[in-house]
This record gives structure tokens, sequence and C-alpha cells, in this order.
């Protein structure tokens, strides 16, 4: 049976950039606030006529150069995102288009910020059944689109961004171990973004949220989170038979440093283990991740052979972890 090895990783980051004394001059809010809470100093934002697969197709490029493949060897395309450029078609059809991918098949899937971690567990699924050899990730969002900017607790959070990675069946390499990924529905209304239900009073009822965007329970989405991204990483060690002495990086979604520091305790790992961007992106929705680790391996932060974790949660609620040779 193939493995399932990243061969290639890439990210595109618009060029505009929110930091904290933009923010400050909108809405009522401060350095110091944000900082101690979130960790977020700056945030990069789309253009007004830059959207998801504008990003997309970028970093989708950088990763099949990375990866040294053409288009054209690409047997499927999966695409994540909570804002895509149309409802139909989806954006892996755009992409699809863009790139000249003429023989990938393509489709979207939402797992909210979660979807990296969902998106390497249905590529694993489709290579070790040997449906397809040659697929291509992309997780991106323009988060700020549908970011209210009168509402302070959600506002300070987002920053735009793509991520991508080809996957390929490899018989020898490792590449992904194991992964484990879920969802508690009862949550579903944690963080949320209207689409044809219009019951925005009923959630502002609920959790206080705007009607423009995004609505989220700030404290409820962080209690989950700890425990989730905590245990979804001891799961997939425990369902390889490893510790955290044999993994040379944790790579969290990057939605908040108390978030991280909180759930770092949790699974007794020093925070030289961890690779965060946020500081400077923000949380970027799913592209979080690839983004982090393309960025760990530019650095080489990671080698070929290093045993790293993707660790995410997000919308849904979702969670999930990949444990992987890299
Ligand atoms: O990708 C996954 C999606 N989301 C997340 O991961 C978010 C998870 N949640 C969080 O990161 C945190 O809950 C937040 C950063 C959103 C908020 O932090 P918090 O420590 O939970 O703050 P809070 O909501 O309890 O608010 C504390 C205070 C409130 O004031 P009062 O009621 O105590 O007077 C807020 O109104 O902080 C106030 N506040 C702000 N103050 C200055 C909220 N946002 C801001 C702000 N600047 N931007």
């Amino acid at each position: 049976m193939p493995n399932t090895v990243i061969v290639g990783t890439g990210f595109y980051i618009p060029e505009k950039i929110y930091d904290n004394a933009y923010m400050e001059s909108i809405v009522d809010t401060n350095d110091e606030w944000i900082t101690r809470r979130t960790g977020i100093k700056e945030r990069h934002v789309s253009a007004d006529d830059e959207y998801t697969t504008d990003m997309a197709t970028i970093a989708a490029k950088r990763a099949l150069e990375n990866a040294k493949m053409t288009a054209e060897e690409l047997d499927l395309i999966i695409f994540a995102t909570v804002t895509p450029d149309y409802f139909c078609p989806s954006c892996a059809c755009v992409v699809q288009n863009n790139i000249g991918a003429v023989n990938a098949s393509a489709f979207d899937y939402n797992a909210a910020c979660s979807s990296f971690v969902f998106g390497l567990q249905i590529a694993d699924s489709f290579i070790r059944s040997e449906t397809y050899k040659n697929i291509l990730i992309i997780c991106a969002d323009v988060l700020t689109k549908a970011t209210d900017y009168k509402d302070r607790a959600t506002c300070v959070l987002f920053g735009d961004a793509a991520g991508a990675a080809v996957v390929t069946a490899d018989e020898e390499r490792r590449g992904v171990i194991t992964t484990v990924t879920g969802a508690d529905g009862t949550g579903n209304n944690a963080i949320t973004s209207l689409a044809f239900r219009n019951d925005a009073e009923e959630l502002e009822k609920r959790i206080g949220g705007r009607k423009e965007t995004i609505f989220m329970a700030g404290q409820a989405v962080m209690k989950f989170a700890v425990k989730a991204m905590a245990d979804a990483s001891d799961m997939v060690l425990k369902k390889a038979g490893l510790t955290y002495d044999d993994i040379k990086l944790v790579i969290p979604h990057q939605a908040n440093y108390r978030i991280v520091d909180s759930a770092i305790r949790r699974m007794g790992i020093e925070k030289e283990k961890v690779f965060l961007h946020l500081e400077k992106f923000g949380n970027t929705s799913a592209s979080c991740i690839p983004v982090a680790l393309a960025e760990a391996a530019e650095q080489g932060l990671i080698e070929r052979g290093d045993k790293i974790i993707l660790v995410g949660f997000g919308g849904g609620l979702t969670w999930g972890a990949a444990l992987l040779e890299y």
C-alpha cells in the first residue's frame, strides 16, 4: 500500500497590512489588549479586487514549483474555504482552470480552520486506496471580507492567506503516519457565517453576535480549542506508538497565543517545539497550518525524515491532528 508524502508546499500572503495601531484607529481597542489576549501584532488583508481563488492560484503554483511537478500531473485538487468566490462553481474547479490541471478531478470541502488536517486525511485515503496518485490540497480564505470591523472582539483576530501542499504516493518514504479528525455539531453556533439561512437575529440573541458577518462565541471556542488540540495530538501519538520526544515540531492552528500555550501545557511539551507565526499573520483560518508548514520547511526547522504533528480546531465545531514523517 503506498504512503502519502508531502512533496511541495507553497503559500501566498496579500501585501496590505493592518497593524495594531491601525486597529486602534478604527475600533475601540489597543495594542496592549490585543497582544496580551491574542499575541497578534499584524494581519494581512486582501485587496478589494482580490478573492480566495486569486490567492489560492498563486499558492498552488508555488507548491507545484516546490514539488517540481506540473499541473498536468495532478489527479485531484481538494480545496477548503469558508469564503468561496462562488457557491458554484467550486474554488477547486476555478483553480484547476487557472493552473491548467487538465487531468485533475476537483472539489471543495469545509472543515473550517481544521481543514488542512481533514484534507491530508482525505488525500491519504485516496492515495492508500490507489484511487489517485498526485493530489493538491489548498486552503485559502479572505476572512477579512467577512469580518465586521465594528466588532472589536473578532476584527482584531483575522487575516487573509492561502496555503497549498502537493502530496504524492510513495512506496518507500513514510509520509503520513496517522490522522484523526472529529466534529462536535452541538457547538455549531459557536463560529458562524450566514449563507442562505438567515437566522441572524436568533444567533444574535444566543451569542450576542453581529448581523453582517462572522459570529463568534470566543470564550466557548477557546475552551473547546485547548482540549481538542491537546487530545487530538495525544491521540495520533498513541495510535502511532510514539511520544512527544519523537516529535521535532508541532504546528498548531494559529488562532490565539493563549490557546496554543494552554494546549501545549496539557501536552507537556516545551514552547521551542511549537511553530507560531500568528504575531505577523493573525488567524488566517484553514491556511494557518499549510502556511506555517511551508515557512517551517523554508526556515530549515524541519528536514526530511523529521516527525511532526499538525493540529487544528475550528468552526463546526471540528478538530483534527496529523502525524507525519516530513
Ligand atoms: O479559528 C478559530 C476561531 N476563533 C478562535 O479561536 C477564537 C477563540 N477565542 C479567543 O481567541 C478569545 O475568546 C478572544 C480573543 C476572542 C477574546 O478574548 P477573551 O479573553 O475571551 O476576552 P472576552 O471576550 O472575555 O472579553 C474580555 C473583555 C470584555 O470587556 P468587559 O466585558 O470585561 O468590559 C470585552 O468587551 O475584553 C473586551 N474586549 C476588548 N477590549 C479591547 C473584547 N475585544 C476587545 C478588543 N480590545 N479587541
